[in-house]
This record gives structure tokens, sequence and C-alpha cells, in this order.
């Protein structure tokens, strides 16, 4: 029978729930490595959902990326007091890409507040444990423990690595555990074993599964293998918005 474009993703959907046993499957036609269209379409209905999903005293995680960076451009704004919380520090990306300038954006879109994460990412044990005293820091932690959403992007771990122009011995590292996806600073294998985590004051994994959702966005060819180890991670609470070529993968894949 004959099935329109629409239909086909709604049925794609609907397998991969079933398969994958996720919250839901959010799916835009095509792939998105292949125009720039298709590239904001993502973005865009993350952003259409949780826009719906928001409520008075609502608190949302943000994770950084330049598929993340997009949201605030599709967000509106809303009548209920909301806070967009950094769920990183600074992990070495251009600032628009850190989760700290999505946070503030997302809630100039939204008539809501953020907070800052004055910390990097990256630094030393004794660094990292006097930071985390900070009062400042300690707050964001907690916010982030509390945050009722968690909202993120997941890339392909090597051009993730490059991006943040890790050392060579971080990038011999990936090579050797075969990382192939990375998702708020955890780097993956196709297994979805962690191998490799920066030292983090934000966001702790553990921390997703008490969050009513998390939407995590990925598109283009480039991420199935990423978004295929993520499935392996992926808390139930898990709302993931992808193209329709990654959604394929995903279905095909064992
Ligand atoms: O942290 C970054 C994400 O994992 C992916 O970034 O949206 O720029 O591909 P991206």
């Amino acid at each position: 029978p004959f099935m329109t474009t629409l239909d086909r993703r709604m049925d794609l959907a609907r397998k991969l729930k079933e398969k994958y046993k996720l919250q839901d499957f959010f799916i835009i036609r095509g792939d998105a490595d292949e125009n720039l269209e298709l590239q904001q379409a993502l973005p865009k209905l993350m952003a259409e959902e949780l826009q719906k999903m928001l409520f008075e005293g609502a608190i949302v995680s943000v994770a950084g990326g330049s598929t993340m960076a997009n949201v605030g451009n599709h967000l509106k704004p809303v009548e209920e007091h909301v806070l967009f919380v950094p769920a990183r520090g600074g992990l070495g990306e251009e600032i628009i890409n850190q989760a700290n300038s999505i946070a503030s954006r997302l809630a100039t879109a939204t008539g809501g507040e953020h907070k800052v994460l004055y910390a990097p990412d990256s630094v030393g044990e004794n660094v990292f444990e006097s930071l985390k005293s900070e009062p400042s820091v300690m707050e964001v932690a907690e916010l982030n423990k509390q945050s009722h959403y968690v909202i993120h992007g997941i890339g392909e771990a090597f051009m993730m690595a490059h991006r943040r122009n890790v050392s060579s011995e971080t990038l011999l590292e990936l090579e050797e555990k075969e990382a192939v996806g990375e998702a708020f600073g955890y780097y993956f294998n196709a297994d979805g074993d962690i191998v490799r985590k920066v030292r983090t004051i934000g966001l702790q994994l553990e921390d997703l599964e008490t969050k009513r959702a998390i939407l995590a966005v990925a598109g283009g060819s480039s991420k199935k293998e990423a978004v295929g180890a993520y499935m392996k991670i992926a808390p139930k609470n898990t709302m993931l918005f992808i193209d329709e070529t990654i959604a394929q993968f995903l279905l095909d894949s064992k």
C-alpha cells in the first residue's frame, strides 16, 4: 500500500518504540548531514516538544553542542517561570556551543531564568575538589540533581574529541577503547560502555533516571553508530529526536 513520508516516519517511530522501549521517538525526513534545512528541523522539533512540557517551576538541564545551540531559535516565550541550568561546565568548545551559553539563550527565548556554571570541566584533581565547594558551583550541581528535564545532543566520538582539541594521549585512549559516541562529556563504545568520562561538576549519568524526560537529539548518517551505541545506555525516560536515516539504522541493527 502507498505510504506518505509522514506515515512512514510514524510507522518507524512505532516500531522503534516497540524495539527499544523508550518513552518516544520523533523522526524528521531524510539525512540531516545532507542539508542545512534538515539540520534545523531537528532542534525545531525538539523545541516544540519541550515547549509543550514546560510548567510552573520547571527546571531544565541543558547540555552543549551545535545542535543544542539551535534549540533557542525555536522556543517561544512562556507564561510560567522556568529555569535553565547548564549540565556541564566548559568542555573546550566554542563559546556558542557551550552549555552555559545555550542555557542563557533558552532563558532569553522563553523569558525564563538561567544559571551559569563557572567551572571548566577538565581540571586537575585539586582544582576540581576546591571548585566543588564553591557556593555558586554547588548550587548548579544541586539544581542539576533536581531538574525535571535534560536536553542534550549526541555526537560522534572523534568529531567531538577533535572539536574540543583533546590531548594526543586522550585521542589515543579513545582509539584504543574504540569510542564511537559522545553525550554530555561521556564517551562510549559500540556496546554502550562508558570508556571515558570527564570528571564533571555538572549532571551525573546516575541523575538521569529520576528525570521526567530526557530529550536527546542527533541527526545525520555520520552519527548513526553513535546513536546506535547510545541506545544501549539510554534511560527508559528518553525521548529521541533523530532523522529517518538514523531511525532506519536503529531498526535494522541488532
Ligand atoms: O556535546 C555535543 C554533542 O554530543 C553533539 O554535538 O550537536 O554539535 O553534533 P553537535
